[in-house]
């Protein structure tokens, strides 16, 4: 929580977004500090603080106190790998670094010990802490002990925004991955309520479970189908989407389960659904896409299983970005891709900067012919 060089790049939201990571990283080596220096609460102290300080419970003044008082505890350690774990406590950027540090200067002759450390700290960093790394200066050159590590942590970490799945066509369009749709406030699509059309049909009984929404967002259909009781599983390749959608689903004490995945590989779920959603998603595939994901929904979805699709349509003034012609979402979903399409509708998708009307759409219902 002190201040790093880089760090003055950061907002209090990026701070807050790095911080549990950080803070889970430097408990993982508090033991090596608490068996040399029995009763010194400061570096834990300094963990919780930024851990309250991510929830918003405690302001970044006194959670930068904390810091300041593992920064003291560190200089009064007379235990090398002790000062660098009540140093590391201090820290949001250097967190990980100080924890090898110490795991090395604890276990000397294990290397092992602190590039597990240094492996376990880029598999736990979330895309949205990826996200948040990547927006400090590039270090080319970092001395002292701590660099080295330093420098790999930055090379693994903001290499691959798309983790390692290769990047859609719209995030190749846009240069962004979908995640970043997600840290600046409420995406364009995100209406913080249900689309009219998906209450409409969970009002008419057409969601029977198990349920899968298909690039789910922040996940307002999909709660919104399991506050009825139905068993819904939302997915997403936004970690940021999930992450909040699954908070809303814990403060609204409705049950909901939703997870991390690729649309395009949902095979890979080893699960199958009587009724999928899409809303949104289809519209953002260019033709390429759309015969993986056409697949990719159709190995998920029970026979006689309906996929309902709302997606922007190309009819009317004020369509939206990725207009759908009624015979390519027919060609889409032909005979031979084991769909038939039902009903093929005009509708109406509500956008952040649409008026209350919305977008011309069409909802298309799409069942499921063959296995
Ligand atoms: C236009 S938004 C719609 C979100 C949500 N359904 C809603 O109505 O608010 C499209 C969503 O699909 C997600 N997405 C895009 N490509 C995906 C893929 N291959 N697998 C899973 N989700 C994907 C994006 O991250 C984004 O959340």
């Amino acid at each position: 929580m002190t201040r790093e060089s880089g760090a003055l790049t950061l907002s209090e939201d990026d701070r807050r977004v790095l911080a549990p990571w950080a803070a889970d990283c430097a408990e993982r080596t508090l033991p090596l500090f608490e068996a040399h220096v029995a009763g010194d609460a400061r570096p834990r102290d300094a963990v919780d603080g930024a851990r309250a300080f991510a929830r918003g419970e405690l302001r970044i003044g006194p959670a930068r106190t904390l810091a300041a008082q593992a920064h003291a505890a560190a200089r009064e350690a007379d235990d090398p790998a002790a000062t660098a774990v009540a140093h590391m406590a201090g820290h949001v950027l250097g967190a990980p670094a100080y924890a090898a540090r110490a795991l090395a200067l604890a276990h000397p002759d294990d290397p092992i010990a602190a590039a597990g450390l240094v492996d376990w700290v880029a598999e736990h960093a979330t895309a949205a802490v990826r996200a948040v790394l990547r927006k400090l200066p590039r270090r080319t050159d970092a001395p002292g002990p701590l660099g080295a590590v330093m420098l790999e942590l930055q090379a693994r970490l903001t290499a691959d925004p798309f983790d390692g799945r290769p990047p859609t066509s719209h995030e190749q369009m846009t240069g962004r991955p979908w995640d970043a749709s997600y840290h600046d406030g409420p995406a364009p699509w995100d209406i913080g309520e249900a689309q009219p059309a998906i209450v409409r049909l969970a009002s008419d009984g057409a969601f029977t479970g198990p349920v899968l929404d298909a690039g789910c967002g922040t996940g307002e259909n999909a709660l919104h189908v399991a506050a009825r009781g139905v068993p819904v599983l939302g997915v997403d390749v936004s970690e940021t989407a999930v992450a909040i959608a699954r908070q809303k689903a814990r403060d609204r004490r409705i049950e909901a389960e939703f997870t991390v995945a690729d649309a395009f590989r949902l095979e890979r779920l080893g699960r199958r659904f009587d009724t999928v959603l899409d809303c949104g998603l289809f519209h953002t595939c260019d033709a390429t896409e759309r015969p993986r994901y056409v697949a990719s929904l159709a190995s998920v979805t029970e026979p006689g299983g309906t996929l309902y699709v709302l997606c922007f349509s190309d009819e009317g003034p004020g369509t939206g970005p990725h207009p759908v012609r009624a015979d390519e979402l027919r060609a889409a979903f032909h005979p031979g891709t084991g769909w038939a399409v039902v009903t093929l509708t005009p509708d109406r998708v509500r956008t952040r900067f649409h008026d209350h009307r919305g977008a011309p759409a069409w909802l298309a219902a799409i069942e499921r012919t063959s296995p």
